[in-house]
């Protein structure tokens, strides 16, 4: 059989979907195939110029995309509820939610605005209290979706509830794997509590492989001279898979027939090709773990995601 490929998404005309990070790498890819089958796409992006720069790109590719453009900085709690509640003015239903945007490993402990290690602040808890802020819109559109961009780095990831913002031990591949097994701790989690609410809203994981984006010049570069990074990008553009390849798993998560909540879906061979079921690290499957995580990121956030779960 044929590999699924975004020329496989069905007509999504009259859905919206909103994907963070939407200016570059997989969420400007995701962004583009779903304006491409005809979504409203909102691009949430950090900074203005890059994201109308994504918008042109867009257009020039899929003149008709129907793209709205909205400020979003997933490292700032009030940015986070500023922009929830102009997506919630603006749309009264909201079909598809990828939560992709990320930063990787910066050398040293950065932290959000609210204080908390850049990571987790960012990769998770920014990503949580969206969740939750925009979970009316999600549940009022039948079928909806949210999709959790996690990484094949979570299998080494360990959270530390006794120093989760990295305060005694900071290291910058062990924040990452954290903040990405995270991700997929909180997406199992919101799936049980869905279910268990028995919502029409599903919550489902995806994973790039080994992609060809910005993230390893970004993050682990961050305050150093810009040459090295480009001369790490080379490497990442001779090793990785394309950026419009590796959005394919989020892509399927997004939008193909058959996706349960709680599934999580990679590249067939790990680090690179087509979309299929991937496999997760068993720390990630831990409820206790998910439990815990979800009742100190609804303490940090401030966002009560289980009034917003139970009407
Ligand atoms: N590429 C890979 O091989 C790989 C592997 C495993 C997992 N992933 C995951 O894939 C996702 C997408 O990454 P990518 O590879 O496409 O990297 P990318 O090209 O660097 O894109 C990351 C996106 O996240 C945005 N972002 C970063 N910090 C933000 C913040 N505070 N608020 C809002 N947006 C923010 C970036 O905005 P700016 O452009 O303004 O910085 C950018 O749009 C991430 O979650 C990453 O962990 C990627």
């Amino acid at each position: 059989m044929a590999p699924w490929t975004a020329a496989n998404i069905s007509d999504l005309t009259g859905r919206t979907a909103l994907v963070t990070g939407a200016n570059s790498g997989l969420g400007f890819e995701t962004a583009k195939a779903l304006a491409e089958r005809g979504a409203s796409v909102i691009l949430a992006c950090r900074d203005a110029t890059r994201c109308d720069a994504a918008a042109q790109r867009i257009r020039q590719a899929v003149p008709p995309a129907q793209l709205e453009q909205l400020l979003l900085d997933l490292s700032d709690l009030d940015s986070v509820r500023a922009f929830a509640d102009e997506v919630g003015t603006r749309h009264g239903t909201l079909d598809i939610l990828v939560n992709n945007a990320g930063v990787m490993a910066p050398p040293t402990r950065l932290t959000t605005k609210q204080g908390f290690e850049l990571q987790f602040g960012t990769n998770h808890l920014g990503h949580f209290a969206l969740t939750g802020l925009l979970l009316p819109s999600l549940m009022r559109a039948a079928g909806s979706r949210i999709v959790t961009v996690s990484s094949f780095a979570h299998e080494a990831g360990q959270i530390d509830f006794d120093d989760l913002q990295r305060e005694r031990a900071y290291t910058p591949y062990g924040a990452y794997s954290a903040s990405k097994l995270a991700n997929l701790l909180f997406m199992l989690e919101l799936d049980r509590r869905l279910r268990a609410a028995d919502a029409g809203t599903i919550s489902v994981g995806a994973h790039p492989g080994f992609a060809n984006t910005n993230l390893q010049a970004a993050g682990p570069f961050l305050g150093t001279k810009p040459l090295l990074s480009w001369f790490v990008l080379g490497g990442v553009r001779l090793m990785g898979q394309s950026a419009a390849q590796g959005a394919e798993p989020q892509l399927y998560a997004a939008t193909a027939p058959g996706v349960e909540g709680g599934d999580y879906y990679g590249p067939k061979s790990r680090f690179r090709g087509h979309a299929a079921p991937s496999t997760m690290a068993p720390q990630a499957r831990d409820e206790d773990a998910g439990v815990r995580l979800w009742d100190v990121s609804e303490r940090l956030t401030g966002v009560d995601m289980d009034e917003a779960i139970a009407p």
